[in-house]
């Protein structure tokens, strides 16, 4: 096999002799290359953002910013880096490089004061200028700071202006993982609102034309610990019978935080990104089935509002860092009460495919999950994909209670999926997240609801019944009684919504 090596900045680097833990954001600042920080190293604070090339959704390769303080740089055996650094384009010796347009827009613009988030920054800021579908804009100065929010002239009739959305198409959520704490964010949002579109011969442009980098199949091993990138399924699904004990990462966005802040160390971690047989999404006539391993961002992507429940949970999962690397297959795999996707997906009567050396079974979610943080998963097995059946209820809505709207984790989350026909709840879903120890249907209520007729009579009493589901706990993101109390004013929202939407 050949030695692990990564493409940094156009060069390839051998990964060696980094520990198979080693964060990609060690790695580089090991190798001279420091203008990616450490804030956090949790996934929060995005100082750390580089650009890495992943097979695209709307081209052959797009640069997807991500969290380098989470992924392991074994994880990028043969793939390309970007960093801060390499987005500008070196000069002849003796005279400093040119700026990259995201640069020169942050210092012009003010977006920089102590220059510690700068270059997380930049990095996910080029990977939203380099975004194919982001509208084309014909006048690359149309922005600052008085007219970000104006019909600027020569832009694109198909862009959608407004306070998260500039002249120029670029999508403010695309810095919801960016903190800055002495700047403050318009100076920011004007560099960001101010970018042109890439000039053709950009080289980071022209390389989205270009196919993807294949996965490489890896076996790092230092001293008693190993990484390993199967090549194929039926490998990965024979070492993991053979290691029962190694650690499943995909994005690595659960296990990079237990590395860093729990210094937890595997001696065998087993990635399964890139699996072609766990990144397929398929629509079906009875069923959409989803890859446990393509990346929220992917599936948000490629699904296009197809599933509305999912297209509303989106928004409100972490931040966009976290969903260029994060997966369904991990938010389940984890088993955690408060991961966000299982309310949505127990909604959904969603179904998990699991596969292990011997076959494949599917189980469906609401059998799933048997303790805190334990499934009926059994050892050497993996989860292939989620299906969701169809068709969909009709009135679906997602409620994530957290103390930030976005880039926060739920103190209550509230997933409906309804089928009200002729002004009676056919059939009523509903999953919750964060009042038990594990993600749970409300039954009691789901009963509660169906047979009913759609009314105020109805949601009253049935959210009384949602108040009392669960067994919510005190801790320090949210009371008990704040828990119950967020249940039934969530049910109650969905009403005044529907009948809202009904009655305009
Ligand atoms: Fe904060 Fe990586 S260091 S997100
Ligand atoms: Fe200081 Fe952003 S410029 S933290």
């Amino acid at each position: 096999m050949v030695a692990a090596r990564t493409t940094v900045n156009g060069k390839a680097t051998p990964i060696s002799p980094a520990a198979p833990h080693t964060s990609v954001l060690d790695f580089l600042r090991e190798r001279g290359l420091t203008g990616s920080k450490e804030g956090c190293a949790e996934g929060e604070c995005g100082a750390c953002s580089i650009l890495v090339a992943r097979p695209g959704v709307n081209k052959p390769t797009d640069w997807v910013a991500v969290n380098a303080c989470l992924v392991p740089a074994a994880a990028l055996d043969g793939q390309e880096i970007v960093t801060s650094e390499g987005l500008a384009t070196a000069g002849e010796p003796g005279t400093p490089p040119t700026l990259h347009q995201v640069q020169e827009e942050m210092a012009l613009r003010g977006g920089s004061q102590c220059g510690y988030c700068t270059p997380g920054f930049v990095c996910s800021m080029a990977a939203e200028y380099y975004r194919p579908d982001r509208c084309a804009v014909a006048d690359a100065n149309v922005a600052d700071s008085d007219t970000a929010d104006s019909d600027a002239a020569g832009r694109d009739a198909a862009c959608t202006t407004d306070a998260e959305h500039g002249p120029n198409g670029f999508d403010l959520h695309s810095l919801s993982g960016n903190l800055c704490r002495c700047t403050g964010y318009r100076p920011i949002r004007d560099a960001a609102f101010a970018l042109g579109a890439p000039a053709e011969d950009d080289p980071l442009a022209q390389r989205r034309e270009q196919a993807p980098p294949e996965p490489v199949a890896t076996a790092y091993a230092q001293d008693d610990s190993v990484f390993l990138r199967p090549g194929t399924l039926a490998e990965t699904l024979r070492v993991l019978r053979e290691r029962p004990d190694a650690v499943v990462v995909a994005g690595s966005t659960d296990w990079g935080v237990e590395v860093n802040i729990r210094s937890r160390r595997a001696d065998c971690v087993v990635a399964v990104d890139r699996l072609p047989e766990l990144r397929g999404l398929r629509v079906e006539s009875d069923h959409v089935e989803v890859g446990a391993a393509l990346t929220l961002t992917e599936i948000e992507r490629r699904l296009d509002g197809r599933v509305p429940l999912l297209a509303q949970l989106f928004p409100q999962f972490a931040s966009r860092l976290i969903r260029n690397s994060a997966t369904l297959g991990g938010n389940l795999g984890t088993g955690s009460p408060i991961g966000d996707s299982p309310p949505v997906l127990l909604a959904l009567e969603a179904s998990v495919v699991l596969a292990d050396a011997d076959g494949e079974r599917e189980v469906p979610l609401a059998d799933y999950f048997t303790g805190y943080r334990q499934s009926v998963r059994r050892p050497g097995e993996l989860i292939r994909a989620v299906r969701i059946p169809l068709p969909l209820a009709p009135v679906a809505a997602f409620h994530k209670i957290a103390k930030r709207r976005f880039d926060d984790i739920s103190s209550v989350a509230v997933a409906f999926a309804l089928d009200i026909e002729d002004g009676f709840v056919r059939k009523a879903r509903i999953g919750l997240g964060g009042v038990a120890a594990t993600p749970v249907r409300a039954l009691a209520t789901e009963a509660a609801l169906e047979g009913k007729p759609w009314a105020a009579e109805t949601a009253e009493a049935a959210a009384q019944v949602l108040r009392a589901q669960g067994t919510p706990m005190n801790d320090h993101r949210a009371s008990a009684d704040y828990r119950s109390a967020m249940l039934g004013q969530s049910l109650l929202k969905l009403y005044a919504e529907t009948t809202e939407a009904v009655s305009s």
